[in-house]
């Protein structure tokens, strides 16, 4: 196993944190990841794969496992339907072009967006009406302590808004290793309500669309708002969008008639946090190197030099402004290693 010391994380977070890792591994297969999980010098570990959703506000003091499992196989499949496993390690949007090139729907909402596989589930990505969980059938992670491979099952993951009990109940404990998911060859279930799907569509006289239309107007749309991290470091969303009670909501819509909202299935209310930043006079916002992106309110961007700590520093200014204005409180999205 070739393990290396002192090296640098930039290319490892979509931020392009210059952070260092004490040691570091790349993890190519499930024995090696075993036999890293059992290195008796290397107690303290610490799991990267896509870091498209991480905040690394320090060294890691830690052997960093960089997850680069690969491979995509299919596990049955009927006239209907197929079920395909993915390896932790592949790349999300490859994965929804690799279904789009095949005719296999389900993924085309999820368009572009950045990160590996085997983190997906983490934090259920959602996108334009569809969340991973929606194609989910099961996960496959290594249990670190005894190295068994367990199986999630889609109830065992409880499933929320970008939640997981990946983030919660087995933080930590779990290595996931693969995802199996249930895509359709045919009768796809076509979601184009949401967003600017249909007007794009519109824009390009689709009248019948296929699921690679799809999603070429979600990439048209992502790219039109989000920043692409290889071009200006960022984590996408850096807050979640506020879910707050009926009573709490009318009395915010009463001050704020103007703003956008969700009523969920619940009852409850989701306010997007980009609307709330925005009118917080933060969209735009440049402090040295960490910024507020000028499209999105709801994107922490890195132009270059930010350190961890300077994004996480505005993004703390950002949550009391929110708070103190609206009494309305934004929690990250991105994990913040702190
Ligand atoms: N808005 C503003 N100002 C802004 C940004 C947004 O007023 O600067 C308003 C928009 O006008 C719109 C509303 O807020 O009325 C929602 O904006 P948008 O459609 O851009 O979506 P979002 O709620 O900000 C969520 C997800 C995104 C996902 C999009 C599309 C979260 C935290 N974010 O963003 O996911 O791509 O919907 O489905 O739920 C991510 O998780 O990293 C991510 C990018």
């Amino acid at each position: 196993m070739n393990i290396l010391e002192n090296i640098s994380l930039k290319a490892y977070n979509t931020f392009g944190i210059d952070v260092k890792a004490k040691s570091f591994v790349e993890i190519t297969s499930l024995l090696q990841l075993q036999k890293a999980l059992q290195l008796s010098a290397y107690p303290e570990r610490f799991v990267i794969s896509g870091g498209s959703n991480m905040l690394l506000t320090k060294d890691i003091d830690a052997l960093v496992m960089y997850i680069n499992l690969k491979g995509i196989s299919i596990v049955e499949e009927d006239e209907n339907s197929i079920i395909i496993k993915v390896m932790a390690g592949e790349n999300w949007h490859e994965l929804v072009l690799w279904c789009l090139e095949r005719g296999y729907g389900g993924l085309e909402n999820l368009s572009l967006i950045p990160g590996n596989t085997g983190t997906a589930p983490i934090q259920n990505i959602g996108a334009y009406g569809v969340e991973i969980k929606d194609v989910f059938v099961a996960c496959e992670a290594m249990d670190v302590e005894s190295l068994e491979l367990i199986e999630f099952s889609k109830e065992d993951c409880k499933f929320g808004y970008r939640d997981s009990i990946f983030k919660k109940e087995v933080k930590g404990k779990y290595i996931i290793t693969s995802v199996a998911l249930k895509l359709t060859k045919r009768d796809h279930k076509l979601l184009t309500f949401y967003g600017a799907i249909e007007s794009q569509l519109q824009r390009k006289e689709i009248v019948y669309p296929t699921i690679t239309d799809i999603s070429d107007a979600v990439i048209v749309i992502r790219k039109s708002k989000l920043p692409d991290p290889k071009e200006l470091g960022n984590s996408g969303s850096f807050f979640k969008n506020p879910i707050i009670s009926k009573k709490t909501f009318k009395v915010f819509q009463k001050k704020n008639p103007e703003a956008p909202f969700y009523e969920l299935e619940d009852g409850n209310y989701k306010i997007p946090a980009g609307w709330l930043i925005e009118q917080c006079g933060f969209k735009g916002e440049r402090i040295g190197d960490a910024g507020v992106h000028e499209k999105q309110a709801l994107v922490l961007v890195n132009y270059g030099g930010a350190t961890g700590k300077e994004i996480w520093e505005l993004a703390l200014k950002i949550q009391s402004e929110v708070r103190n204005t609206f009494q309305i409180e934004i929690s990250p999205e991105v994990n913040v290693i702190k």
